[in-house]
């Protein structure tokens, strides 16, 4: 592949919430994973986790989800609940996110977040290249301790970042405005 073609697939990703059967296969999976452990990572800390959901798996996650928020502080409205059910009942694999916190380190931690950051950035990358729909969510109940703690990522031990929903789009994936580059980007020559 020519780089223009690459840099093609990356100017058009869109995130895509709305996912069905079937998930990445294995191999594709494998791919992705690989692609993820290239991510830029000061020190080799190779801070970022994942976990994989598969779908004889995603109903346990998404009641645990789901009830952990209907007892919390903050749980869903019935209508905002609805919604949810709509979309995550559906999605045929999750892989949960986070970032291993290593307190020997001289690294600071937003370096290993932004790592995790850039390596899940990989893996979406490659799912969307193979043109499989993926969103990050930080939604339902991933800033309860609970849930961190159930999903294995120990609060004391990891960042928690939330999960992506990962599945063959259930219609093409509309594509977004993305502003003009120019607004973001400045010259420097000199200190201020
Ligand atoms: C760390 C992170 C967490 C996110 N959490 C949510 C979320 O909980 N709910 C949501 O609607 N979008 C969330 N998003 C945004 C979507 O994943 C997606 O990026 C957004 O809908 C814009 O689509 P795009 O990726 O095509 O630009 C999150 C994005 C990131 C990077």
């Amino acid at each position: 592949m020519q780089y223009k073609e690459a840099i093609e697939l990356m100017i058009n990703r869109n995130s895509m919430k709305l996912v069905t059967a079937p998930a990445p296969s294995d191999e594709e999976l494998s791919l992705a994973f690989t692609a993820a452990m290239s991510a830029p990572d000061h020190g080799k800390l190779r801070p970022w986790r994942f976990k994989v959901i598969r779908q004889e798996n995603t109903k346990t996650f998404v009641d645990y989800a789901i009830n952990l928020r209907q007892n919390s502080d903050k749980p869903l409205t019935d209508e905002k609940l609805a919604a949810v059910r709509q979309w995550i009942d559906d999605v045929p694999l999750f892989i949960t996110i986070a970032c291993h916190i290593d307190y020997n380190s001289q690294i600071p931690e937003q370096e290993r977040v932004l790592a995790t950051g850039c390596a899940t950035m990989n893996l979406i990358n490659s799912l969307q290249m193979m043109g499989y729909g993926v969103f990050w969510s930080t939604g339902i109940a991933t800033y309860i301790e609970e849930f961190q703690t159930g999903l294995g990522f120990d609060p004391l031990d990891y960042r928690f970042l939330g999960f992506l929903a990962v599945g063959t789009p259930k219609m093409s994936i509309p594509q977004k405005e993305r502003g003009d580059y120019h607004n973001f980007v400045e010259e420097w020559s000199a200190p201020l």
